[in-house]
């Protein structure tokens, strides 16, 4: 099962994309993380995307398209996956379809998890991220045992460069002016779910499931 997840910066995407991972067992993609860990580890991909990320906008889409067209080629992705955070623009959209299409294929779901700007800010600023492992937390909606330690490796928990307020700003007008479109785009595909990403995580992902099947 293909699998993609939209939604505005802070809607839940990374949330759901693991979960799903996990029951379907199939896996997780965040272009986000990619980008992330590639800052981490100083590589020339992750000097190339931080300044871009750290301002709150996209990375190129030819940076972006190439590095995800090579992930989905890869041996575990045979059986399926899940895209967090692509695409992201029309273009990496159009390139997907294209690319999956020459090799007889189709995205399966293009799942919206739909939340109103004014609930993001607030996820945002509680959010609490484990640059080592990827895991997320919320300081209120979902806690890690220890405060600041991070449950799945117990490296510290950081507050991520781009969840600072003015930067979040930022990130929600790039998406309706760029990622949005793609709700369209995805109906028009006739691959489009809809679920209300204000509920609780493990009501979301229910909804999700229910679109899913069992
Ligand atoms: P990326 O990492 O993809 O960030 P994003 O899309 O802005 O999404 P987030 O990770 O911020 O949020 P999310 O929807 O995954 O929410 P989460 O589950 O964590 O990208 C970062 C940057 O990289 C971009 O700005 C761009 O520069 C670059 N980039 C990445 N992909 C790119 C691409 N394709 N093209 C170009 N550039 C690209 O949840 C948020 C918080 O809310 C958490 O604390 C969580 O615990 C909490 N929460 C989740 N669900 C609920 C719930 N139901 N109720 C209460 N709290 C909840
Ligand atoms: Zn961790």
């Amino acid at each position: 099962m293909k699998i993609i997840m939209l939604g505005a910066p802070g809607a839940g995407k990374g949330t759901q994309a693991k979960k799903i991972a996990a029951k379907y067992q199939i896996p997780h993609i965040s272009t986000g993380d990619i980008f992330r860990a590639n800052i981490k580890n100083g590589t020339e991909l992750g000097m190339k995307a931080k300044s871009y990320m750290d301002a709150g906008g996209l990375v190129p889409d030819e940076i972006t398209i190439g590095m995800l067209l090579d992930r989905i080629h890869e041996e575990d992705c045979k059986n399926g996956y899940v895209l967090d955070g692509f695409p992201r623009t029309i273009p990496q959209a159009e390139s997907l379809t294209k690319a999956l299409g020459d090799m007889g294929e189709a995205i399966d779901y293009a799942v919206n998890v739909d939340v109103p700007d004014e609930n993001i800010i607030n996820r945002m600023s509680g959010r609490r991220a484990c640059l080592s492992c990827g895991a997320t937390y919320h300081i209120v909606y979902n806690p890690p045992k220890m405060e600041g330690i991070c449950d799945v490796c117990g490296q510290h928990l950081v507050l991520r460069d781009d969840d600072k307020p003015e930067t979040v700003k930022k990130r929600l007008d790039v998406y309706h002016d760029q990622t949005q479109p793609l709700i369209e785009y995805y109906k028009k595909a006739g691959v489009l779910a809809e679920v209300d990403g204000t509920l609780d995580m493990e009501e979301v992902f229910q909804a999700i499931v229910r679109i899913l099947g069992a």
